[in-house]
């Protein structure tokens, strides 16, 4: 009797004889024997299929199965640390479930375009398969620190009246003949529920219309938001860095060969323990403008050149080999790697014609600016583990934020940028809780006192000083994984420029 059972669990069934359901990840002959790497959904396993094993007919059916074919594989399961996850299938019996022929997605050289297009295909891949694990272990994670916290989870509303962070940027709906829009934020609402519970936090979609077209944007992505009574700044750092520091040691736990695949970098994310760097805005932007970002750009612009050399020698080296005498399956090896090094070449081709433009712009950075995604960068990349900017120029940030009594110029608010040039990962803030700034804050930047009338009623009745922040997910995982853009970081993006499914 056979009994079914997942890669993952083989560790257990050594020895046994049971059998696997999956996917053809990959097939390849040599001589007598198949090889066939099955993929299950919970990992790889090479299935070894001999002639003289299996029915003569079932041989040539499995030997001409192609890529993504679906079909079940009983057989004996073998230690072995060469192989892929460490086991092997010695097959006795298998049954085909159905063939699949010209799967379009091989490993051949394909775009970005073409990717994202077969979305729906190309999840089978191992790299997004392994960014969907460690998102759910980031969503998993994010869940769990507020939930043993002493937070209380409430769902704020998708369709809203309220503009939460920029006017600019909001997606308008018909609501049955009026103007709504969707949410950029669930924070106002947030607030309303802090002075009911205490402590709580909202997870959901939020949406942008941001008309860029970064490798950090997407116009819907996911936001958790805690919001948090009696708290001041030095607190909200305090358990921003303590949550990050969580969400990392969680990956580091729970997906350790999903990051070695990957090719993150483990060794700075073991390295992500509080306390975090923290710098004034004031202070961002001295070492902007002053002589250690220009050595820093100098010896960035260095170190581009000469990958641009090492990657030309490369892909000339590829190239004289492909022109040779060798096999298909070796033409299409290196044709996947050549597409890997031209977009990895066009991409430090990119960084160099901007280098000049970034040292630029931080040279000539004026107080009272936004810090731009390219200082993020320029700071991020200064540090080894994630960096607090505070107190922004009041003029630059959103007209909830505090007004710093110390120093009304600025507000009592924080991004956290991550290291190693992700930058902005978390932005929040105190919360303003005198009504009469509130107010006054509200003409300033033009919104309508009537719609946030019911958010002034929370500084009416019994304001405290409160505050929080919002964590997007797709940053974070972009970050943690090391992947260069966002789109690849959520199920199905939503870009400015696109929706491809
Ligand atoms: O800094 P933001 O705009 O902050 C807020 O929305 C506050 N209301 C949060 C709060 O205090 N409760 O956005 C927070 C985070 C950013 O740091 C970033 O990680 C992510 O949301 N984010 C985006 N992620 C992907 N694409 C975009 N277009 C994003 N815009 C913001
Ligand atoms: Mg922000």
């Amino acid at each position: 009797d056979k009994s079914n059972v997942y890669v993952n669990q083989l560790k257990h069934h050594i020895g046994k004889e049971v059998t696997l359901r999956g996917w053809v990840y990959n097939s390849r002959a040599s001589g007598k024997i198949q090889f066939v790497i099955l993929r299950d959904g919970t990992g790889l396993c090479q299935c070894i299929v001999e002639k003289a094993s299996v029915p003569e007919e079932l041989f040539d059916r499995i030997k001409h199965l192609g890529q993504e074919s679906s079909l079940s594989l009983t057989g004996v399961v073998r230690a072995d640390e060469r192989s892929v996850g460490g086991h092997e299938l010695a097959v006795t019996d298998a049954q085909i479930i159905a063939p699949a022929e010209g799967y379009p997605i091989t490993p051949k050289a394909h775009g970005v375009d073409f990717l994202m297009r077969h979305r729906h295909l190309h999840f089978r891949s191992q790299r997004q398969w392994c960014i969907g694990k460690v998102r759910h272990t980031v969503v998993d994670a994010i869940r769990r620190f507020f939930n043993d916290n002493g937070f209380t989870l409430i769902d704020t509303p998708i369709f809203t009246t309220v503009v939460g962070e920029d006017q600019t940027s909001l997606f308008e709906v018909d609501y049955f003949g009026s103007p709504l829009h969707l949410t950029q934020t669930g924070q106002l609402y947030l607030e309303s529920a802090a002075m009911s519970f205490g402590r709580v936090y909202c997870f959901g979609p939020t949406f942008r219309a941001e008309k860029s077209k970064t490798r950090r944007h997407l116009t819907e992505f996911w936001m958790v938001e805690p919001e948090v009574a009696f708290i001041d700044l030095p607190g909200l750092l305090e358990l921003a860095e303590n949550f990050v520091s969580y969400i990392v040691s969680r990956v580091l736990e729970d997906n350790r060969s999903e990051l070695e695949t990957l090719e993150a970098d483990i060794g700075l994310l073991e390295k992500i323990q509080p306390p975090f760097y923290r710098l004034t805005y004031s202070e961002a932007v001295e070492i902007l403008k002053g002589p250690k970002t220009v050595e820093f750009m100098a010896r960035d612009l260095a170190d581009l050149q000469s990958e641009k050399a090492r990657t030309e020698v490369r892909i000339a080296e590829l190239e004289q080999q492909q022109g040779g005498q060798i096999k298909q399956w070796q033409k299409d090896k290196i044709a996947a790697e050549l597409i890997d090094l031209r977009s990895a070449l066009a991409e430090t081709e990119t960084k160099i014609e901007n280098n000049p433009k970034h040292a630029q712009l931080a040279a000539e950075f004026a107080w009272g600016k936004d810090l731009g995604g390219s200082d993020e960068t320029i700071i991020s990349r200064m540090h080894d583990k994630p960096v607090f900017v505070t107190h922004y120029p009041r003029e630059a940030k959103a007209f909830y934020m505090k007004t710093d009594r110390a120093d009304e110029r600025v507000v009592e608010n924080f991004d956290m940028l991550a290291p190693a040039g992700f930058g902005e990962i978390i932005g929040g803030s105190v919360r303003e809780d005198d009504y009469d700034r509130l107010l006054a804050k509200i003409h300033e930047q033009g919104l309508s006192p009537e719609t946030y009338n019911w958010y002034l009623d929370l500084r009416r009745y019994g304001s405290v000083p409160h505050g929080g922040f919002g964590l997007g997910v797709e940053r974070t995982l972009a970050w943690i994984t090391g992947e260069k853009h966002i789109r690849q970081c959520i199920p199905f993006p939503r870009m400015m420029d696109k929706v491809y499914i």
